[in-house]
């Protein structure tokens, strides 16, 4: 049975992925779970509801806590599930109207926003790696904090031979969803192949377990119907709605392999800045929205007393972690898209780069596939990409203000030198309290 840790539990996320955890208890029974943050406020709310959720539906349970101390949370734990965003959301907003005021596409993990975002991710989560390491030095480390690509880049350089950690992004499986829901089959019957970086990839075949290839009677289907994806969270949601639809132009445009629905940012950047309304982004939507349901729902259970009224809905993001956590924990060797260093997986990028890939999860890491040389226009659209990604990670060990003017020119959604300079110029203010000095 496991300790978990779960750091950044005062997020809107983290309800839902204790329904997870409730859902997978039999095969991924946990001792202990911990609630670790650095805003006590945020925290206690999700903590006092999730007390009476885990009484009421996870008696097993030996113990549950919450703290703000470092050597509590992580004395012997055996699992870190971490999803912290510094600056909250109020940076997000930051981020998203920065870029928008210069034209430019708004977004949080990609373009500017996510350069931002990521920069402040960085120093966090190596201070939080090296807070784990110090007490438990085998802890599984499962990170979900955005811009995933830019973390795992960083993390990668500043312990590279911490082969207990674990970068990895929910996008694949939640498109997965609407494959699965297309084609009829359940999600975990999906067998898929898949190659690229974190919000920057291609599935190249979608197989069955059976091994039938369904590939082109899902594409034809997109064209034909589109997505309409029937999993609540996302079709409550009209901006994913929006970037579901947009998905299908995208695989009209570019039917080769099926697209990961964030390279939209990337290829009609123009079309993404004119469907944003500055004043309300995607930000926004989720401080209204998510963020408001969370926290009545976790006033109500409390002022209750139980969450029995309320309908709790098992959240897939969490399940994937928990899945993803059961296959290392007991070597099932389960087919996940993660983040590895490349190595040869694609031979035709470089050895270092953190690319996104199957592998199959080992208790002795993740064990990637290998994706073969990939052709020229998706190899290109990468190296641009990553050049970008090393070129922040560089940015932001050496404080280089040049670098980050350098990564803004190279990313797709800017190209404009003189655009770069002057949003970085931006950033830079917008970010005194989180950045190093530039
Ligand atoms: C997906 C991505 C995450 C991203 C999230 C944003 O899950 O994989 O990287 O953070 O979407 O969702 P939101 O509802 O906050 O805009
Ligand atoms: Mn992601």
């Amino acid at each position: 049975k496991q300790r978990l840790v779960v750091v950044g539990s005062g997020s809107t996320y983290t309800m839902g992925m204790m329904m997870s955890l409730i859902a997978e208890k039999d095969r991924f029974p946990l001792k202990e779970v911990v609630f670790y943050d650095t805003d006590e406020q945020r925290q206690e709310r999700n903590a006092k509801a999730t007390e009476i959720l885990f009484k009421e539906r996870y008696s097993e349970l030996e113990s549950f806590s919450y703290t703000t101390d470092k050597k509590e949370a992580f004395e012997n734990v055996d699992f870190v599930f971490v999803q912290i965003r510094t600056g909250g959301l109020a940076m997000r907003e930051q981020d998203e109207q920065i870029a928008l005021r210069h034209g430019v596409v708004g977004q949080e993990t990609c373009g500017p926003g996510g350069m931002a975002y990521g920069l402040r991710s960085i120093k966090d989560m190596i201070e939080l790696v090296n807070d784990v390491r110090r007490f438990s030095p085998n802890a599984w480390i499962l990170n979900y904090t955005n811009p995933a690509a830019i973390v795992a880049e960083a993390l990668n350089r500043e312990f590279p031979k911490d082969d207990r950690l674990l970068n990895i992004c929910d996008m694949p499986i939640a498109i997965m969803i609407s494959y699965a829901k297309i084609l009829g089959i359940d999600v975990w019957d999906i067998v898929p192949e898949y190659f690229g970086l974190n919000h920057f990839g291609w599935f190249t075949k979608i197989y069955d377990k059976e091994g039938n290839d369904l590939t082109e009677r899902l594409k034809e289907r997109i064209i034909d119907t589109g997505f309409s994806p029937e999993d609540e969270a996302i079709a409550n949601d009209i901006s994913w709605q929006k970037t579901f639809d947009q998905a299908r132009q995208m695989l009209i445009d570019f039917p080769e392999f099926l697209p990961n629905t964030y390279l939209q940012y990337y290829l009609y950047p123009e079309a993404m800045v004119e469907k944003e309304d500055p004043n309300h982004t995607r930000a926004r939507q989720v401080i209204e929205g998510r963020q408001k349901h969370v926290h009545d729902l976790c006033e109500r259970i409390i002022d209750k007393g139980t969450a029995r009224e309320e309908e709790l809905h098992v959240d897939v993001h969490g399940v994937f972690m928990v899945k993803a956590a059961e296959s290392l924990a007991y070597n099932l060797g389960e087919r996940f898209i993660v983040l590895v260093e490349n190595n040869g997986v694609i031979p035709n990028l470089p050895a270092n780069a953190m690319v996104e890939v199957p592998a199959l999860l080992t208790s002795s890491g993740p064990k990637p596939f290998s994706v073969g040389e990939i052709p020229t226009f998706y190899k290109g659209l990468i190296e641009g990409q990553l050049a970008y990604e090393q070129q922040v990670v560089d940015a932001y060990f050496e404080t280089s203000y040049q670098k980050l003017v350098q990564a803004l020119t190279l990313n797709r959604t800017v190209i404009s030198a003189t655009k770069a300079k002057e949003i970085v110029d931006d950033l830079i203010v917008a970010n005194e309290k989180y950045w190093p000095r530039f």
